[in-house]
Protein backbone atom coordinates (compact mmCIF):
# COMPACT_ATOMS: atom_id res chain seq x y z
CA UNK A 1 0.00 0.00 0.00
CA UNK A 2 1.33 3.59 -0.93
CA UNK A 3 1.66 6.03 1.92
CA UNK A 4 -1.14 9.10 1.74
CA UNK A 5 0.99 12.12 0.16
CA UNK A 6 1.67 14.14 3.19
CA UNK A 7 -0.98 17.52 3.92
CA UNK A 8 -0.34 19.96 6.49
CA UNK A 9 -3.06 20.19 9.33
CA UNK A 10 -2.92 23.69 11.49
CA UNK A 11 -5.00 23.52 14.71
CA UNK A 12 -5.99 26.42 16.25
CA UNK A 13 -7.56 25.81 20.35
CA UNK A 14 -9.23 28.08 22.33
CA UNK A 15 -11.00 27.05 25.91
CA UNK A 16 -10.34 24.86 28.12
CA UNK A 17 -8.15 21.85 28.59
CA UNK A 18 -10.48 19.64 27.06
CA UNK A 19 -10.40 21.69 23.67
CA UNK A 20 -6.46 21.12 24.36
CA UNK A 21 -7.05 16.99 24.42
CA UNK A 22 -9.49 17.13 21.60
CA UNK A 23 -7.24 18.99 19.32
CA UNK A 24 -4.33 16.07 19.79
CA UNK A 25 -7.27 13.58 19.21
CA UNK A 26 -8.39 15.10 16.15
CA UNK A 27 -4.69 15.00 14.93
CA UNK A 28 -4.63 11.42 15.91
CA UNK A 29 -7.56 10.87 13.88
CA UNK A 30 -6.11 12.56 10.78
CA UNK A 31 -2.66 11.37 10.79
CA UNK A 32 -3.45 7.94 9.40
CA UNK A 33 -5.52 10.01 5.96
CA UNK A 34 -1.94 11.82 5.23
CA UNK A 35 -2.41 15.01 7.62
CA UNK A 36 0.47 16.56 9.78
CA UNK A 37 0.39 19.00 12.20
CA UNK A 38 2.03 22.16 11.97
CA UNK A 39 2.61 25.55 13.56
CA UNK A 40 1.38 28.06 10.97
CA UNK A 41 -1.77 28.24 8.74
CA UNK A 42 0.30 29.39 5.95
CA UNK A 43 -0.27 26.34 2.93
CA UNK A 44 -1.92 24.63 5.41
CA UNK A 45 -4.18 22.02 3.70
CA UNK A 46 -6.52 21.95 6.60
CA UNK A 47 -7.14 24.62 8.93
CA UNK A 48 -9.19 23.53 12.33
CA UNK A 49 -10.15 25.83 14.67
CA UNK A 50 -11.57 24.22 18.04
CA UNK A 51 -13.25 27.29 19.46
CA UNK A 52 -15.00 28.03 23.16
CA UNK A 53 -18.16 29.32 23.64
CA UNK A 54 -18.28 30.02 27.36
CA UNK A 55 -18.21 33.67 26.95
CA UNK A 56 -19.55 36.33 24.81
CA UNK A 57 -15.85 37.66 24.07
CA UNK A 58 -14.37 34.02 23.11
CA UNK A 59 -17.32 33.57 20.25
CA UNK A 60 -16.29 36.48 18.99
CA UNK A 61 -12.63 35.63 18.09
CA UNK A 62 -13.61 32.79 15.91
CA UNK A 63 -15.05 35.28 13.19
CA UNK A 64 -12.23 37.54 13.38
CA UNK A 65 -10.02 34.75 13.03
CA UNK A 66 -12.07 33.35 10.09
CA UNK A 67 -11.58 36.68 8.72
CA UNK A 68 -7.77 36.28 8.56
CA UNK A 69 -7.66 32.65 7.36
CA UNK A 70 -9.92 33.50 4.26
CA UNK A 71 -6.50 35.42 3.00
CA UNK A 72 -4.56 32.34 3.59
CA UNK A 73 -6.99 30.40 1.82
CA UNK A 74 -7.29 32.84 -1.34
CA UNK A 75 -3.57 31.99 -1.51
CA UNK A 76 -3.73 28.92 -1.57
CA UNK A 77 -6.34 28.67 -4.35
CA UNK A 78 -4.36 30.89 -6.28
CA UNK A 79 -1.22 28.32 -6.00
CA UNK A 80 -3.92 25.61 -7.44
CA UNK A 81 -4.42 24.30 -3.97
CA UNK A 82 -6.95 23.59 -1.20
CA UNK A 83 -7.36 24.62 2.18
CA UNK A 84 -10.31 23.09 4.19
CA UNK A 85 -11.70 24.90 6.46
CA UNK A 86 -13.23 23.80 9.59
CA UNK A 87 -14.74 25.18 12.69
CA UNK A 88 -15.24 22.78 15.40
CA UNK A 89 -15.92 22.59 19.24
CA UNK A 90 -18.13 24.56 21.53
CA UNK A 91 -19.36 27.21 19.28
CA UNK A 92 -19.33 24.98 16.40
CA UNK A 93 -21.80 23.06 18.43
CA UNK A 94 -24.20 26.15 19.37
CA UNK A 95 -24.14 28.11 16.69
CA UNK A 96 -23.45 25.61 13.55
CA UNK A 97 -26.08 27.03 11.24
CA UNK A 98 -24.98 30.35 12.00
CA UNK A 99 -21.55 29.93 10.64
CA UNK A 100 -22.41 28.97 7.59
CA UNK A 101 -24.60 30.81 6.68
CA UNK A 102 -22.59 33.75 7.45
CA UNK A 103 -18.86 31.93 6.81
CA UNK A 104 -19.31 30.11 3.58
CA UNK A 105 -16.52 29.76 2.53
CA UNK A 106 -16.21 27.55 5.88
CA UNK A 107 -16.68 24.06 4.59
CA UNK A 108 -17.06 21.81 7.73
CA UNK A 109 -18.56 22.84 10.85
CA UNK A 110 -18.56 19.84 13.89
CA UNK A 111 -19.06 19.54 17.41
CA UNK A 112 -17.43 18.02 19.97
CA UNK A 113 -19.27 14.32 20.18
CA UNK A 114 -18.44 13.90 15.79
CA UNK A 115 -14.57 13.62 16.05
CA UNK A 116 -14.35 10.12 15.49
CA UNK A 117 -15.97 10.70 11.98
CA UNK A 118 -13.66 12.93 10.76
CA UNK A 119 -12.34 11.14 8.44
CA UNK A 120 -15.75 10.43 7.00
CA UNK A 121 -16.59 14.09 6.58
CA UNK A 122 -13.15 14.72 5.20
CA UNK A 123 -13.57 12.85 2.17
CA UNK A 124 -17.13 14.19 1.70
CA UNK A 125 -16.31 17.41 2.09
CA UNK A 126 -13.06 16.86 -0.26
CA UNK A 127 -14.70 16.00 -3.10
CA UNK A 128 -14.47 11.89 -3.15
CA UNK A 129 -17.53 11.42 -2.84
CA UNK A 130 -18.90 14.45 -4.41
CA UNK A 131 -17.81 17.70 -2.74
CA UNK A 132 -20.11 19.16 0.32
CA UNK A 133 -20.38 21.22 2.95
CA UNK A 134 -20.40 19.50 6.31
CA UNK A 135 -22.36 20.69 9.10
CA UNK A 136 -22.45 17.84 11.79
CA UNK A 137 -23.72 19.09 15.11
CA UNK A 138 -25.28 15.57 15.96
CA UNK A 139 -24.41 13.67 19.71
CA UNK A 140 -24.22 10.01 18.50
CA UNK A 141 -25.64 7.49 20.22
CA UNK A 142 -22.04 6.06 20.26
CA UNK A 143 -19.56 7.56 22.43
CA UNK A 144 -16.65 9.47 20.58
CA UNK A 145 -14.10 7.75 22.90
CA UNK A 146 -14.85 3.96 21.66
CA UNK A 147 -14.07 4.98 17.84
CA UNK A 148 -10.75 7.36 18.64
CA UNK A 149 -7.58 5.81 17.67
CA UNK A 150 -5.77 4.30 20.48
CA UNK A 151 -2.36 5.83 19.15
CA UNK A 152 -1.49 9.81 20.08
CA UNK A 153 0.58 11.43 17.88
CA UNK A 154 2.43 13.51 20.67
CA UNK A 155 2.77 12.80 24.14
CA UNK A 156 4.58 15.36 26.30
CA UNK A 157 6.24 15.22 30.33
CA UNK A 158 3.07 16.12 31.34
CA UNK A 159 -0.22 14.80 29.42
CA UNK A 160 -4.21 15.54 29.35
CA UNK A 161 -6.76 12.24 29.53
CA UNK A 162 -10.20 13.09 29.15
CA UNK A 163 -12.06 10.53 31.22
CA UNK A 164 -15.84 12.50 31.84
CA UNK A 165 -17.48 14.87 29.79
CA UNK A 166 -20.38 17.01 29.33
CA UNK A 167 -22.76 18.17 32.17
CA UNK A 168 -25.92 17.47 33.95
CA UNK A 169 -25.62 20.23 36.15
CA UNK A 170 -26.76 22.99 34.49
CA UNK A 171 -26.31 26.14 36.08
CA UNK A 172 -28.18 28.66 35.02
CA UNK A 173 -25.46 30.89 33.14
CA UNK A 174 -23.37 28.51 31.64
CA UNK A 175 -23.52 26.89 28.09
CA UNK A 176 -21.87 23.44 28.35
CA UNK A 177 -24.72 21.14 28.69
CA UNK A 178 -25.55 22.47 25.76
CA UNK A 179 -22.61 22.57 24.04
CA UNK A 180 -21.05 19.16 25.01
CA UNK A 181 -24.16 17.16 26.56
CA UNK A 182 -25.01 14.88 29.15
CA UNK A 183 -23.03 13.88 31.42
CA UNK A 184 -20.66 10.70 30.15
CA UNK A 185 -18.06 8.17 32.34
CA UNK A 186 -15.28 6.29 30.39
CA UNK A 187 -14.88 3.18 31.44
CA UNK A 188 -11.61 2.22 34.34
CA UNK A 189 -9.70 0.09 31.21
CA UNK A 190 -9.94 2.28 28.55
CA UNK A 191 -8.53 5.35 30.65
CA UNK A 192 -6.01 2.60 32.33
CA UNK A 193 -5.13 1.56 29.08
CA UNK A 194 -4.81 5.12 27.57
CA UNK A 195 -2.50 6.11 30.62
CA UNK A 196 -0.07 3.46 30.49
CA UNK A 197 0.05 4.33 26.62
CA UNK A 198 0.76 7.80 27.93
CA UNK A 199 3.43 6.38 30.41
CA UNK A 200 5.12 4.47 27.52
CA UNK A 201 5.30 7.69 25.93
CA UNK A 202 7.44 9.54 27.96
CA UNK A 203 4.11 11.65 30.23
CA UNK A 204 5.62 11.33 33.72
CA UNK A 205 2.03 13.49 34.66
CA UNK A 206 -1.15 13.07 33.80
CA UNK A 207 -3.90 15.05 34.32
CA UNK A 208 -7.28 13.78 34.38
CA UNK A 209 -9.80 15.78 32.53
CA UNK A 210 -13.60 16.13 32.37
CA UNK A 211 -16.27 18.95 32.50
CA UNK A 212 -17.28 17.75 35.85
CA UNK A 213 -14.32 15.52 36.57
CA UNK A 214 -14.83 14.31 40.14
CA UNK A 215 -18.17 13.78 39.30
CA UNK A 216 -16.53 10.90 37.37
CA UNK A 217 -18.88 7.10 37.91
CA UNK A 218 -17.23 4.68 35.32
CA UNK A 219 -17.88 1.45 34.95
CA UNK A 220 -14.93 -0.39 36.73
CA UNK A 221 -13.06 -4.13 35.72
CA UNK A 222 -15.26 -5.68 39.10
CA UNK A 223 -18.61 -4.34 37.21
CA UNK A 224 -19.24 -1.55 39.78
CA UNK A 225 -19.24 1.97 39.53
CA UNK A 226 -16.18 3.67 40.30
CA UNK A 227 -15.68 7.09 41.92
CA UNK A 228 -12.57 9.23 41.04
CA UNK A 229 -10.63 8.43 44.17
CA UNK A 230 -10.53 4.82 43.26
CA UNK A 231 -9.46 5.64 39.71
CA UNK A 232 -6.47 7.92 41.15
CA UNK A 233 -5.60 5.31 43.76
CA UNK A 234 -5.26 2.06 41.24
CA UNK A 235 -3.35 5.01 38.76
CA UNK A 236 -0.81 5.81 41.28
CA UNK A 237 0.01 2.12 41.42
CA UNK A 238 1.40 2.18 37.71
CA UNK A 239 5.01 2.54 37.13
CA UNK A 240 6.72 5.72 35.76
CA UNK A 241 3.87 8.01 36.26
CA UNK A 242 4.62 9.86 38.81
CA UNK A 243 2.03 13.00 38.88
CA UNK A 244 -1.75 12.96 39.35
CA UNK A 245 -3.95 15.87 38.53
CA UNK A 246 -7.45 16.46 37.89
CA UNK A 247 -10.13 19.06 36.53
CA UNK A 248 -12.34 20.50 36.61
CA UNK A 249 -14.33 20.33 40.02
CA UNK A 250 -18.01 20.56 41.38
CA UNK A 251 -18.03 21.84 45.08
CA UNK A 252 -20.99 18.99 45.26
CA UNK A 253 -18.57 16.14 43.90
CA UNK A 254 -16.35 16.07 46.57
CA UNK A 255 -17.13 13.19 48.02
CA UNK A 256 -15.24 11.59 51.08
CA UNK A 257 -13.14 9.03 49.16
CA UNK A 258 -11.77 11.40 46.89
CA UNK A 259 -11.28 13.89 49.75
CA UNK A 260 -9.65 11.26 51.77
CA UNK A 261 -6.96 10.44 48.90
CA UNK A 262 -5.77 13.94 49.02
CA UNK A 263 -4.13 12.42 52.37
CA UNK A 264 -3.19 8.81 50.92
CA UNK A 265 -1.73 9.30 47.82
CA UNK A 266 1.57 11.15 47.53
CA UNK A 267 1.35 11.07 43.56
CA UNK A 268 -1.61 13.29 43.76
CA UNK A 269 -0.49 16.50 43.48
CA UNK A 270 -1.32 19.20 46.52
CA UNK A 271 -3.20 21.71 44.35
CA UNK A 272 -7.09 21.76 43.77
CA UNK A 273 -9.19 23.95 40.63
CA UNK A 274 -12.47 24.77 42.60
CA UNK A 275 -14.72 26.67 41.26
CA UNK A 276 -16.78 28.55 43.47
CA UNK A 277 -18.18 31.46 41.08
CA UNK A 278 -19.58 33.67 44.13
CA UNK A 279 -19.42 33.79 47.87
CA UNK A 280 -23.17 34.93 48.37
CA UNK A 281 -25.58 32.52 48.65
CA UNK A 282 -28.13 34.55 47.42
CA UNK A 283 -26.45 34.60 43.82
CA UNK A 284 -25.32 30.73 44.46
CA UNK A 285 -29.01 29.98 44.20
CA UNK A 286 -30.03 31.96 41.80
CA UNK A 287 -26.38 30.70 39.76
CA UNK A 288 -28.14 27.30 40.72
CA UNK A 289 -25.13 25.75 42.15
CA UNK A 290 -26.79 23.64 44.54
CA UNK A 291 -24.41 24.19 47.40
CA UNK A 292 -23.64 27.58 49.88
CA UNK A 293 -20.36 29.57 50.90
CA UNK A 294 -20.26 27.65 54.23
CA UNK A 295 -20.06 23.94 52.32
CA UNK A 296 -17.75 25.51 50.43
CA UNK A 297 -15.78 26.57 53.27
CA UNK A 298 -16.29 23.22 54.68
CA UNK A 299 -14.64 21.66 51.82
CA UNK A 300 -11.40 23.20 51.84
CA UNK A 301 -11.36 23.07 55.52
CA UNK A 302 -11.47 19.22 54.91
CA UNK A 303 -9.06 18.82 52.53
CA UNK A 304 -6.63 20.79 54.12
CA UNK A 305 -6.93 18.38 56.86
CA UNK A 306 -6.51 15.09 54.71
CA UNK A 307 -3.65 17.38 53.08
CA UNK A 308 -2.41 19.96 55.20
CA UNK A 309 -0.06 21.90 52.51
CA UNK A 310 -2.66 22.26 49.66
CA UNK A 311 -3.30 24.67 47.49
CA UNK A 312 -6.32 26.00 45.93
CA UNK A 313 -7.35 27.50 42.72
CA UNK A 314 -10.60 28.72 42.00
CA UNK A 315 -13.50 30.37 39.16
CA UNK A 316 -15.52 33.61 40.18
CA UNK A 317 -17.78 35.37 38.05
CA UNK A 318 -18.68 39.09 38.85
CA UNK A 319 -21.69 40.98 37.93
CA UNK A 320 -24.34 38.22 37.71
CA UNK A 321 -27.90 39.58 37.63
CA UNK A 322 -29.31 40.51 40.74
CA UNK A 323 -25.35 40.91 42.45
CA UNK A 324 -25.20 43.99 44.90
CA UNK A 325 -22.48 45.62 46.78
CA UNK A 326 -23.31 43.22 49.34
CA UNK A 327 -23.17 40.03 47.58
CA UNK A 328 -20.09 41.24 45.86
CA UNK A 329 -18.54 41.52 49.76
CA UNK A 330 -19.42 38.17 50.62
CA UNK A 331 -17.80 36.74 47.52
CA UNK A 332 -14.34 39.08 48.79
CA UNK A 333 -14.54 37.55 52.27
CA UNK A 334 -15.13 34.19 51.30
CA UNK A 335 -11.14 34.70 49.64
CA UNK A 336 -10.11 36.32 52.59
CA UNK A 337 -11.05 33.34 54.62
CA UNK A 338 -9.52 30.71 51.86
CA UNK A 339 -6.81 31.78 50.67
CA UNK A 340 -6.00 31.21 46.81
CA UNK A 341 -3.14 30.48 45.35
CA UNK A 342 -4.35 31.63 41.90
CA UNK A 343 -7.86 32.11 40.36
CA UNK A 344 -9.90 32.55 37.42
CA UNK A 345 -12.18 35.79 37.38
CA UNK A 346 -14.62 36.92 34.78
CA UNK A 347 -17.65 39.07 34.55
CA UNK A 348 -20.52 38.03 33.96
CA UNK A 349 -21.74 37.06 30.28
CA UNK A 350 -25.00 36.59 29.19
CA UNK A 351 -24.98 33.32 27.16
CA UNK A 352 -28.19 33.06 24.29
CA UNK A 353 -29.96 29.94 25.34
CA UNK A 354 -29.77 29.82 28.76
CA UNK A 355 -31.57 30.72 32.07
CA UNK A 356 -30.00 33.89 33.30
CA UNK A 357 -29.79 35.37 29.82
CA UNK A 358 -33.46 36.16 30.56
CA UNK A 359 -32.85 37.38 33.92
CA UNK A 360 -33.98 41.19 34.08
CA UNK A 361 -31.54 42.39 37.20
CA UNK A 362 -28.84 42.79 35.22
CA UNK A 363 -25.34 44.72 37.04
CA UNK A 364 -24.36 47.59 34.81
CA UNK A 365 -20.92 46.91 32.98
CA UNK A 366 -19.34 49.83 34.47
CA UNK A 367 -20.07 48.32 38.57
CA UNK A 368 -19.10 44.91 37.19
CA UNK A 369 -16.29 45.90 35.44
CA UNK A 370 -15.22 48.09 39.04
CA UNK A 371 -16.19 45.00 41.21
CA UNK A 372 -13.70 42.25 39.12
CA UNK A 373 -10.73 44.76 39.36
CA UNK A 374 -11.32 44.99 42.89
CA UNK A 375 -11.39 41.07 43.51
CA UNK A 376 -8.42 40.36 40.97
CA UNK A 377 -6.40 42.96 42.89
CA UNK A 378 -7.28 41.08 46.28
CA UNK A 379 -6.52 37.82 44.62
CA UNK A 380 -3.18 39.48 42.94
CA UNK A 381 -2.17 40.09 46.70
CA UNK A 382 -2.97 36.85 47.46
CA UNK A 383 -1.28 35.12 44.63
CA UNK A 384 2.17 37.16 44.79
CA UNK A 385 1.96 36.74 48.64
CA UNK A 386 1.85 32.74 48.19
CA UNK A 387 4.69 32.37 46.03
CA UNK A 388 6.60 34.69 47.72
CA UNK A 389 5.95 31.86 50.48
CA UNK A 390 7.78 29.46 48.64
CA UNK A 391 11.34 30.82 48.48
CA UNK A 392 13.71 29.56 50.09
CA UNK A 393 11.82 26.24 49.88
CA UNK A 394 13.23 23.08 48.01
CA UNK A 395 10.45 22.11 45.38
CA UNK A 396 9.91 18.72 42.68
CA UNK A 397 9.78 20.69 39.27
CA UNK A 398 8.81 18.33 36.39
CA UNK A 399 10.74 20.16 33.77
CA UNK A 400 8.41 20.43 30.92
CA UNK A 401 8.47 22.98 28.06
CA UNK A 402 11.07 25.70 26.92
CA UNK A 403 11.41 29.04 28.80
CA UNK A 404 10.95 32.33 27.61
CA UNK A 405 14.56 32.97 27.49
CA UNK A 406 18.08 31.14 25.83
CA UNK A 407 19.11 28.38 28.52
CA UNK A 408 15.88 28.80 29.92
CA UNK A 409 13.38 25.50 30.62
CA UNK A 410 10.13 25.97 32.49
CA UNK A 411 8.02 23.27 34.57
CA UNK A 412 5.35 23.09 37.39
CA UNK A 413 5.78 22.56 41.10
CA UNK A 414 3.72 20.53 42.66
CA UNK A 415 1.34 23.33 43.71
CA UNK A 416 1.02 24.21 39.62
CA UNK A 417 3.17 26.75 39.67
CA UNK A 418 5.68 27.50 36.91
CA UNK A 419 9.17 28.08 37.59
CA UNK A 420 11.71 29.12 35.62
CA UNK A 421 15.59 27.40 35.75
CA UNK A 422 18.63 27.95 33.88
CA UNK A 423 19.26 24.43 32.85
CA UNK A 424 20.07 21.80 29.76
CA UNK A 425 18.34 20.54 27.75
CA UNK A 426 18.47 17.32 28.13
CA UNK A 427 16.80 17.81 32.04
CA UNK A 428 13.40 18.35 29.70
CA UNK A 429 11.11 15.55 31.07
CA UNK A 430 12.87 15.33 34.30
CA UNK A 431 11.84 16.01 37.89
CA UNK A 432 13.94 17.84 39.36
CA UNK A 433 15.07 19.49 43.09
CA UNK A 434 14.62 23.02 42.57
CA UNK A 435 15.88 25.25 45.21
CA UNK A 436 13.53 28.65 45.06
CA UNK A 437 14.76 31.93 44.36
CA UNK A 438 11.79 34.63 43.77
CA UNK A 439 8.46 34.69 43.66
CA UNK A 440 6.55 36.92 40.89
CA UNK A 441 2.51 37.48 40.70
CA UNK A 442 2.75 34.42 37.95
CA UNK A 443 5.70 32.22 38.53
CA UNK A 444 8.53 31.60 40.40
CA UNK A 445 12.61 31.13 39.68
CA UNK A 446 15.22 28.91 41.04
CA UNK A 447 17.94 26.45 40.72
CA UNK A 448 18.40 23.03 40.12
CA UNK A 449 19.78 21.71 43.34
CA UNK A 450 23.01 19.17 42.42
CA UNK A 451 23.23 20.43 39.16
CA UNK A 452 25.88 17.81 38.09
CA UNK A 453 24.89 14.82 39.69
CA UNK A 454 21.51 15.23 37.94
CA UNK A 455 23.02 16.23 34.66
CA UNK A 456 25.46 13.00 34.97
CA UNK A 457 22.34 10.90 35.62
N1 LIG B 1 -17.44 22.92 35.32
C1 LIG B 1 -16.82 24.01 35.95
C2 LIG B 1 -16.63 25.24 35.08
C3 LIG B 1 -16.66 25.18 33.61
S1 LIG B 1 -16.72 26.69 32.74
C4 LIG B 1 -17.63 24.37 37.18
O1 LIG B 1 -18.63 23.80 37.45
O2 LIG B 1 -17.28 25.27 37.89
C5 LIG B 1 -15.26 27.54 33.26
C6 LIG B 1 -15.51 28.84 33.96
O3 LIG B 1 -16.01 29.81 33.06
C7 LIG B 1 -16.56 28.77 35.06
O4 LIG B 1 -16.06 28.28 36.25
C8 LIG B 1 -17.06 30.18 35.16
O5 LIG B 1 -16.36 30.89 36.14
C9 LIG B 1 -16.78 30.76 33.78
N2 LIG B 1 -18.05 31.00 33.07
C10 LIG B 1 -18.92 30.08 32.63
N3 LIG B 1 -19.99 30.67 32.06
C11 LIG B 1 -19.80 32.00 32.17
C12 LIG B 1 -20.57 33.15 31.80
N4 LIG B 1 -21.76 33.02 31.22
N5 LIG B 1 -20.05 34.36 32.07
C13 LIG B 1 -18.85 34.51 32.67
N6 LIG B 1 -18.09 33.47 33.04
C14 LIG B 1 -18.56 32.22 32.81
FE1 LIG C 1 -21.17 24.74 33.55
FE2 LIG C 1 -22.13 24.42 35.98
FE3 LIG C 1 -21.71 22.31 34.43
FE4 LIG C 1 -19.65 23.66 35.43
S1 LIG C 1 -21.18 22.51 36.60
S2 LIG C 1 -19.88 22.94 33.33
S3 LIG C 1 -20.41 25.75 35.40
S4 LIG C 1 -23.21 23.90 34.08
FE1 LIG D 1 -15.21 26.58 26.24
FE2 LIG D 1 -16.46 24.42 25.53
FE3 LIG D 1 -14.45 24.25 27.21
S1 LIG D 1 -17.38 26.37 25.90
S2 LIG D 1 -14.57 26.18 28.27
S3 LIG D 1 -14.34 24.90 25.11
S4 LIG D 1 -16.31 23.06 27.24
Amino acid sequence: MTEPAQKKLFIKTWGCQMNVYDSNRMADVLAPLGYKAVDTPEGADMVILNTCHIREKATDKVFSELGRLREHQEKKKEDGGRMIMAVAGCVAQAEGAFIAERAPYVDMVFGPQTYHELPEMVAKATGAYGKNRIINTDFPAESKFDYLPEEHQSTGPSAFLSIQEGCDKFCTFCVVPYTRGSEYSRDVSKILSEAKRLVEGGSKEITLLGQNVNAFHGEGPDGKVWGLGRLIKTMAEMDGLERIRYTTSHPRDMDDELIETHGSVDKLMPFLHLPVQSGSDKILEAMNRKHTSDDYRRIIDCLRAARPDIAFSSDFIIGFPGETEEDHEATMQLVRDVGFASCYSFTYSARPGTPAANMKNLVHSKIANERLQKLQALILEQQIAYNKKCVGLTLPVLLDRKGKRVGQIQGRSPYNQSVFVTANERLMGQIVEVHIQEGFDQSLTGSIKQHETVLRA
